[in-house]
This record gives structure tokens, C-alpha cells and sequence, in this order.
């Protein structure tokens, strides 16, 4: 079961999976943390963990194809059965797809469909939605469509700020993303 993280940013997840690992509650192996921004918080916290981190910058390649083979080579090289994306920012295409079909597998910060893209929580902030969520789903190549595997519901109280509906949903994801990816991994075996 050995994992490779995609992270772009914070990497509050990435901290919570490698938690769990360490409790003994997700049986697996982070392998390889794939960062595609050079300056990312996420960095330093793999470094800390003892992670291998693999940064790519998209710049450096002529194209969208070099630059995800790139990653397919890290990624064999490392033995990786799952791709776990975990506020990756860019979307998976053709080439990466391909190599890992059904074992890639995203956390989306709303109760997908509803609110895909970016800031999905402010986005359903602003909608005066009642009740939002989490959604962890398998990538494909369109954005944040792919098919669901698991979601959690999060009330907004009245007079929730923003920031306190951002706890609340980090709170579901630090719990459920790793929860998840045990659940899926002892069925993949
Ligand atoms: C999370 O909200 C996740 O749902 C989204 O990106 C965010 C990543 O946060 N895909 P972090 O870097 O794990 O703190």
C-alpha cells in the first residue's frame, strides 16, 4: 500500500493522513509527496515526517504530457499504488490518468456536485447554503467530476463566519480523507 500524496499548498491533509499513519489507523506507506509549487508549506512538513518530496515545476517542461511523465517515472520508480490528491491544484490529464486508472483519488471541500473549482467553501459561503460537506471522489479528467466515494455533511449554525465554516469542514476532511483511503486500500488488496 505504498501512497504518494499531491499536495500544492498547506498540506493540512498530508499532516493528517501521516497522523493517522502513525496511530496505527491507516495502514500505509506515504512513499512520495508530488508538490508542483516550490515555496509550498507542504514541504517543509515532509521533510519533517522523513516523506522523499518530488518537486515539479511545470515551467521547466515544454509541455503538459513531459511534465506528467515526469511524474509517472517518480511515481513507478517508487512502486506507488494510490495517488492521493490533497489540495493539488492542477488538473490530472491523459498521462497520468492513464498508468493509475481508478487509484486516484481526490478531497473536494463541498458536497459535490454542487460547488467544484476553487474556493469551494466560500463559493457555498456566499450561496447561503444550509448545509455543505466534504467529498472524496475518484479523479477523472474533469474538474472534480469524478465518481464519489464518500461525503460528510457540516450544518452552517446561524451566524457561522467563514473562517469558523473553514474549521469545521477542515475539521470533517483531517477525519474522513484518511478513514477513506484505509477503507479503500483494504479493498484494493
Ligand atoms: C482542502 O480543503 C481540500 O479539500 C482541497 O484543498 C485543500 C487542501 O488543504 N482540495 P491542505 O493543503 O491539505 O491544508
Amino acid at each position: 500500500n505504498k501512497i504518494a500524496v499531491f499536495a500544492s499548498g498547506t498540506g493540512s491533509n498530508y499532516d493528517a493522513i501521516m497522523k493517522a499513519i502513525q496511530q496505527g489507523k491507516l495502514k500505509a506507506d506515504v512513499r512520495l509527496l508530488v508538490c508542483d509549487q516550490p515555496d509550498a508549506a507542504v514541504i517543509q512538513k515532509a521533510r519533517n515526517y522523513g516523506t522523499s518530496v518530488f518537486i515539479v515545476d511545470r515551467k521547466e517542461y515544454a509541455s503538459k504530457v513531459a511534465f506528467e511523465q515526469d511524474i509517472v517515472n517518480a511515481l513507478e520508480k517508487h512502486q506507488i499504488d494510490w495517488v492521493i490528491l490533497a489540495g493539488y491544484m492542477r488538473l490530472i490529464g491523459e498521462t497520468l490518468l492513464q498508468p493509475y486508472q481508478g487509484r486516484i483519488v481526490n478531497i473536494h471541500p463541498s458536497l459535490l456536485p454542487s460547488f467544484p473549482g476553487l474556493d469551494a467553501i466560500g463559493q457555498s459561503y456566499q450561496a447561503g447554503v444550509k448545509i455543505t460537506g466534504v467529498t472524496i471522489h475518484y479523479v477523472d479528467e474533469g474538474m472534480d467530476t469524478g465518481t464519489i466515494i464518500a461525503q460528510e455533511a457540516v450544518k452552517l449554525e446561524e451566524n457561522m463566519s467563514l473562517e469558523e465554516l473553514q474549521k469545521a469542514i477542515q475539521k470533517i476532511e483531517h477525519q474522513l480523507y484518511p478513514a477513506t483511503i484505509q477503507q479503500l486500500i483494504q479493498k484494493g488488496e
